[in-house]
This record gives C-alpha cells, sequence and structure tokens, in this order.
C-alpha cells in the first residue's frame, strides 16, 4: 500500500515525535510505501517571536514577508526536517529528508501576492521521490517549493502532502494533527465525509483557520487519485494501523460511498 502521512507542526518534538516514528517503522517493515510530510507552524511562530517578527494568519495560511520567509525555511528545512529524520532513523528506518527545491521536486508560483511569498503547486517532478523509495529509503518532505528563478516559496504541508498522495495515487493520506478530527457546531466529530459534501462543509462557519486548507487538501487529494484522506489526532501505537483496517476514529474522507468489490 501507498501512504502519505502529513505530522503535524505541532508534534515534532524529537521526543513527541520518537512513537510516530517507531509506528512508521512498522508500516515499512510490513512492505508499505510511506512518504512523510511535515509541517512546522508552532516552531516557525516561536522564532519569529524571538526575533521579533511579526506574523499574521489570513484562512489559515502564513502571511510570508522576505524576512518571514527566511525563518520558515530555515526551521522546516533545517530543524524541524532534520529532527523527524533522525527520530525515523532511530525507529529503525532509514530517511532521507528533502525539500521542494531538491531535486526541483515542487515547482510553485505565488499563490496570492498578498500573502506575499505563499506559494500554489504547478507541478510534482515526482522522480525524485521514486528514486528515494526504490533505494529503500523513507523521504521527509519539507513544504518549501521552488519558482522558475530557484526562489522559495512557503506552502501549507496539508497541501504539499495532498498534492504528493494525490500523484503518487496513494491509497491512504493522514492528516495528523492535534484534534481528533473535523468537529462540527456541536462540538462532535464529523466520522465519514464524502468528496461531495466537503464543499458543503467547508463553508460552514465552523471550518476556520488551519482546518480551511486541510479540507481543501482533502479534496484535491481526492481528485488527483487518492483514495482515503483521515484526518486525526494520533493517539498512540497502532493509531494509523487501526486507522486503515476499521476506519473508526476522526474523519473519514472518500470519495464516495459506493464500494466497488
Ligand atoms: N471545525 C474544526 N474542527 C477541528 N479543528 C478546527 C476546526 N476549525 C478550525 N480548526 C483548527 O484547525 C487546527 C489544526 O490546523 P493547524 O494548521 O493549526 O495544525 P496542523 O496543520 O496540525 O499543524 P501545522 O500547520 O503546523 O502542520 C486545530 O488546532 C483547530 O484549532
Ligand atoms: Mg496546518
Amino acid at each position: 500500500m501507498k501512504i502519505v502521512i502529513k505530522v503535524s507542526g505541532k508534534m515534532t518534538k524529537r521526543a513527541n515525535f520518537l512513537p510516530i516514528a517507531e509506528e512508521i517503522a512498522e508500516l515499512v517493515h510490513y512492505g508499505h510505501q510511506v512518504i512523510v510530510v511535515h509541517g512546522g507552524g508552532n516552531e516557525i511562530t516561536q522564532m519569529l517571536d524571538k526575533l521579533g517578527v511579526e506574523t499574521k494568519f489570513v484562512n489559515g495560511l502564513r502571511v510570508t514577508t522576505e524576512e518571514v520567509l527566511k525563518v520558515v525555511e530555515m526551521v522546516l528545512c533545517g530543524t524541524v526536517n532534520k529532527r523527524l529524520v533522525a527520530s525515523l532513523q532511530e525507529a529503525g528506518v532509514s530517511a532521507i529528508g528533502i525539500s521542494g527545491k531538491d531535486g526541483n521536486f515542487i515547482e510553485a508560483d505565488i499563490l496570492n501576492p498578498e500573502l506575499g511569498f505563499v506559494g500554489k503547486i504547478r507541478r510534482l517532478n515526482t522522480a525524485i521521490l521514486e528514486n528515494i523509495l526504490k533505494a529503500g529509503y523513507v523521504p521527509v518532505v519539507a513544504p518549501v517549493g521552488t519558482d522558475p528563478f530557484g526562489n522559495s516559496l512557503n506552502i501549507n504541508a496539508d497541501t504539499v502532502a495532498s498534492h504528493i498522495a494525490g500523484t503518487v495515487n496513494a491509497d491512504h493520506l493522514f492528516l495528523i494533527t492535534d484534534v481528533p478530527g473535523i468537529i462540527d457546531d456541536k462540538g462532535e466529530v464529523i466520522d465519514t465525509i464524502t468528496l461531495h459534501e466537503i464543499e458543503k462543509i467547508a463553508k460552514s462557519d465552523f471550518i476556520t483557520g488551519g482546518m480551511i486548507p486541510k479540507l481543501e487538501a482533502a479534496r484535491t487529494s481526492l481528485l488527483l487519485g487518492t483514495e482515503f484522506v483521515h484526518i486525526i489526532n494520533w493517539t498512540g501505537a497502532g493509531s494509523i494501523k487501526n486507522q486503515i483496517i476499521h476506519m473508526e476514529k476522526g474523519t473519514t474522507i472518500r470519495r464516495s460511498y459506493t464500494w466497488v468489490m
């Protein structure tokens, strides 16, 4: 099976990441092809605060000035990416960290000038991923894209994970975050929705901040060719495996309710 796992930027402290790295190692040892993508929201904010640089979000996306971009790239590609690679290696997996600039992997253009250096994906050159996987490594992707002139662009990690999952026709895309799934206006987790229902839910008042790019990511990914998208909170060993088998936790987003056997 092909499984793309987006790890929240909120759970990337090395001590926190080791247990999930161990589960990823188990999936790899069972023969699944796993691609890891990570965010870095909290750490970027902490570093910007330390440096006294102001930051704000519009519809869940960070407004990225030139100054912010330097910090984004430093934290994502330097600190967070290498820490995840180290945790995976500690768990027994050979991992290789790449950003969208390596091998010209993620080509992007400016999404909206008002957001500054935030990228919209134009093209994924997946050859580098295929080569890394073929060589028996787990790719760990930092969500930084490159424009045609080699400039960096900050891209939401859910968006990157969704394009990768769709392009490689992943069986499962996991968007692992700090909430147990999509929470509705009654405070309950929505368990299953279809591609068709995303549109309606995305317009609801209870979808704000970081959940906006997640729903868009689920939609993109299913349209490009992923089977299932899961928005879950990682709560311990077996969280991913059990979700693949039972789909009982968090929110599962599937193309339709029709099941073709
Ligand atoms: N309806 C909703 N259900 C659940 N969470 C929601 C909802 N609407 C908004 N959110 C917010 O979305 C957040 C998750 O997105 P966020 O971007 O903050 O985290 P992440 O994607 O896991 O981390 P990172 O962006 O660093 O990778 C939750 O913490 C919650 O505050
Ligand atoms: Mg996010």
